[in-house]
């Protein structure tokens, strides 16, 4: 793809104005499937994908359940926060499709950076029982995925956070190539098979 043909090459102008990001960042509940639709959605576009949570794994060299465990969430917060600033300033080389955890959007911070970026974000949304029978179905282990009614009042709480998000598509009932599809016209990008 070319800058001048249409789709991400949004108005996320580095300050010199050389360079604009192309990406786009996937946000959403435990289970909405941001790793796997991105993945897909990086496949189809020939653009690499990027889980902010194997980023921030690697950077503090312990997986999120383990730095969860051991160092609490607000830790894992704040690497979470530092792990999207390098990944943000690393976009303006090549495009790229993000998947954000589950809570990363709703920490002010993050979403301020993004929205300052101006990188397009998409929620991707389910029912909250949907994304719960989805969790539980792949037996990950998420630490803040807790019981039934833990995991939809934290749905609730975030949900006004996610609407933020100026691309809205509904997961339910829907293969994964399906998803990817309808985010890349979305955002008017050419699926490349
Ligand atoms: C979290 C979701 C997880 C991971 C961490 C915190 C959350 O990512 O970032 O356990 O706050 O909802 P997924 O949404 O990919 O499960």
């Amino acid at each position: 793809m070319h800058d001048s043909e249409p789709g991400l090459q949004n108005a996320a102008a580095s300050r010199d104005g050389v360079k604009t990001i192309r990406a786009a960042v996937l946000v959403g509940f435990m289970g909405a499937g941001k790793s796997t639709v991105g993945r897909e959605l990086g496949r189809q576009l020939s653009w690499p994908f990027e889980d902010l949570d194997d980023r921030i794994e690697s950077q503090e060299g312990r997986s999120v359940e383990q730095i969860f465990r051991e160092s609490g969430e607000a830790a894992f917060r704040v690497a979470e926060h530092r792990a999207l600033q390098q990944l943000i300033s690393g976009l303006k080389s090549e495009p790229r499709i993000v998947a954000l955890g589950g809570g990363a959007f709703v920490q002010a911070d993050n979403a301020a950076l993004l929205e300052s970026s101006g990188i397009p974000i998409v929620f991707l949304n389910a029912s909250p029982e949907e994304l719960f029978r989805r969790c539980e179905e792949q037996g990950t282990n998420r630490p803040l995925q807790r019981d039934r009614a833990e995991f939809l009042k934290l749905y609730e709480a975030r949900h006004p956070h996610y609407r933020k998000a100026k691309f809205q598509v509904d997961t339910t009932g829907k293969d994964v190539s399906t998803v990817a599809a309808e985010i890349g016209r979305l955002l008017g990008l050419t699926a490349k098979f």
